[in-house]
């Protein structure tokens, strides 16, 4: 068994045996310690953290889930990490993201399910009050909860994009994926009143107290949800940091959230937001391309610099990514989450 020691930011320390066939996401959890993560295959890059020292193997990975620029930084996928040795490493999220008693399910109730835009449903389910889970649906924003196909072992991890909140409610906006095991559930035979198991909340993307920055958000289609919970959050608490947020559709059917959004819009000062649409018929009266094109021009125009924070598929977060750096934005002030399928 090699040692390991995992540090968070807020000075948490776990130290735990890992023997070299274990993964450290699994000997973590052995040792009573959930870390965010989801697929636990290596393809969906929630599990990351920077290696500070020692030697590991990395087991097969979607190179979409830690690209070779990432592995080139020391950063790591623990559900495919397996030390050669001791294994010190950073994880980029605060102590309070850890679940000590393993991940919490609940059974919750479907009370709303409704089409928003061409194969994109907003989901609302209601969560049991539970005696050792607790009450409410209590979570930070930029979290997710996994949802179980009733009846069925699948699970499939989603961004919740309203607030936490004592009723319970939890809500989802949802890309349906041809073939994809919970949009078939979705499309072809979820109703209200279903019940179904949920495991969470989970993951480590959130909000992070940088003082004064702005905060801009980039969206990539249903990559709003947990985008669109962080500027509830903000307008919830009235938070004083300026804050923009693109969101990028395909086409026009599919533009949603333009309500949720100018909800919040009239309730934060300080917000604005706009939808861009990549391929825009000739009434398309909003912006065209896409939103890392837009982020970058208004970089161009801020008089000061931003925190970005991004959710969407890869190719925009690299896009994101390659905008905030020639826009002289540090790495570490570049939050985000890839949406990749499970
Ligand atoms: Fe490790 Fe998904 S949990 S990559």
């Amino acid at each position: 068994e090699s040692p390991v020691v995992l540090t968070t930011p807020d000075g948490e320390r776990l130290e735990f045996g890992c023997d070299g066939g274990t993964s450290v996401l699994d000997a973590a959890a052995q040792a009573g310690a959930a870390l965010p993560s989801s697929c636990r295959q290596g393809t969906c890059g929630s599990c990351r953290a920077a290696v500070t020292g020692g030697e590991y193997r990395l087991g097969t990975h979607s190179g979409q889930a830690l690209t070779p620029a990432d592995r080139e930084r020391g950063e790591v996928l623990l559900c495919r990490t397996y030390p050669r040795g001791p294994l010190s490493a950073e994880l980029p999220y605060s102590s309070s993201r850890i679940l000590y008693g393993g991940i919490p399910a609940r059974e919750a109730v479907v009370t709303a399910l409704e089409t928003v835009a061409h194969e994109t449903v907003r989901l609302q389910l209601r969560l049991e009050p539970d005696g050792t889970a607790g009450e409410g649906c209590q979570f930070d924003p930029g979290q997710f909860l996994e949802l179980q196909i009733p009846g069925e072992e699948t699970r499939r991890a989603y961004s919740l994009a309203n607030t936490g909140n004592w009723e319970g409610r939890a809500e989802f906006l949802i890309r349906l994926r041809p073939g994809g095991a919970f949009s078939s559930y979705l499309r072809e035979r979820a109703a209200v009143g279903d019940r179904l198991p949920v495991h969470g909340p989970q993951g480590a993307f959130g909000l992070r107290e940088t003082g004064p920055a702005p905060r801009w958000f980039v969206a990539g289609g249903t990559g709003l949800a947990p985008l669109l919970s962080m500027v509830r959050h903000m307008a919830e608490w009235q938070e004083p940091q300026q804050a923009r947020l693109f969101l990028g559709v395909e086409e026009e059917r599919d533009v949603f959230g333009v309500p949720e959004l100018s909800e919040a819009e009239a309730q934060l000062p300080g917000f604005a937001f706009e939808v861009c649409v990549r391929h825009p018929g000739p009434s398309w009266p909003g912006p065209s391309g896409n939103p890392a094109e837009r982020l970058a021009g208004a970089l161009r125009a801020a008089s000061v610099t931003p925190d970005i924070y991004v959710c969407g598929p890869p190719a925009l977060i690299e896009a994101v990514e390659r905008v905030a750096a020639a826009a002289g934005i540090a790495p570490d002030r570049v939050f985000r989450e890839r949406f990749l399928p499970g």
